[in-house]
């Protein structure tokens, strides 16, 4: 399973990069908002960073004005991939934009036949959102299994982006379903290293190594 980190914090980026496990990179208006930083400018950085995807939103509602935003996001990178709503007219762009060689991540997804219709537009990231799912009284998870389902029914080859995760039980189970990326905020990428038993361990290991008098 790929690791995508849910940011537009560079220095988290750059942090998480530096261990290798990091596959690409979401963000969104929101996340932006969130930076402070000019979106191009931001953006560009946030490209160099990672050698994966990085997906770039677009906030035209129009296909004309996302096909327009998404020539000028495009330019900025050969690892941009443009993110679309899932509307008609963000499944039009996605097919224009896929057709054309271009990655397209199709975000706030909600249903599997939403997915199936990414799926048939050629997206290459379909983002199912668990946890806005969850908060609204249904399972986040049944909608990543039933996608998963679904695109192996048919054999698409859009990759299932689990979005929205709030904790390790969503990346645990994710990866059970065969999901094919997971895109966390950094904290909950981090708390994946940790674990209780590890650090007691280590703990245990030093004080016994400390009476031995040896270095190495
Ligand atoms: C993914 O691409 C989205 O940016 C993100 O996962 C949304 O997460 P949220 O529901 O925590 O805002």
């Amino acid at each position: 399973m790929k690791f995508f980190v849910d940011t537009a914090d560079t220095q988290e980026i750059a942090d998480l990069a530096e261990t290798g496990l990091l596959d690409g990179v979401t963000t969104n208006p929101s996340l932006i908002h969130k930076s402070g930083r000019d979106f191009m400018e931001v953006t560009k950085e946030i490209c160099g960073l990672v050698h994966g995807p990085v997906s770039a939103e677009v906030v035209a509602l129009d296909h004309e004005g996302m096909m327009r935003e998404a020539e000028v996001l495009r330019r900025i990178a050969d690892n941009v991939c443009i993110k679309v709503p899932l509307t008609i007219d963000g499944l039009k762009t996605c097919k224009k934009l896929t057709g054309d060689g271009t990655m397209v991540n199709v975000t706030l997804c909600f249903s599997a036949n939403q997915a199936l219709l990414a799926a048939k537009a050629g997206a290459t990231f379909i983002s199912p959102f668990v946890g806005r799912h969850d908060d609204n009284g249904f399972d986040g998870m049944d909608l990543i299994r039933d996608i998963r389902l679904i695109y192996d029914n048919y054999a698409f080859e859009t990759e299932i982006l689990v979005a929205s995760i709030r904790h390790s039980i969503h990346v645990l189970e994710s990866a059970k379903i065969g999901a094919d990326v997971a895109t966390m905020p950094p904290a909950v990428i981090r708390g994946l290293f940790r674990h209780v038993l590890t650090e007691k361990g280590i703990e245990a290991f030093l004080a016994d190594w400390a009476k031995t008098g040896q270095s190495i």
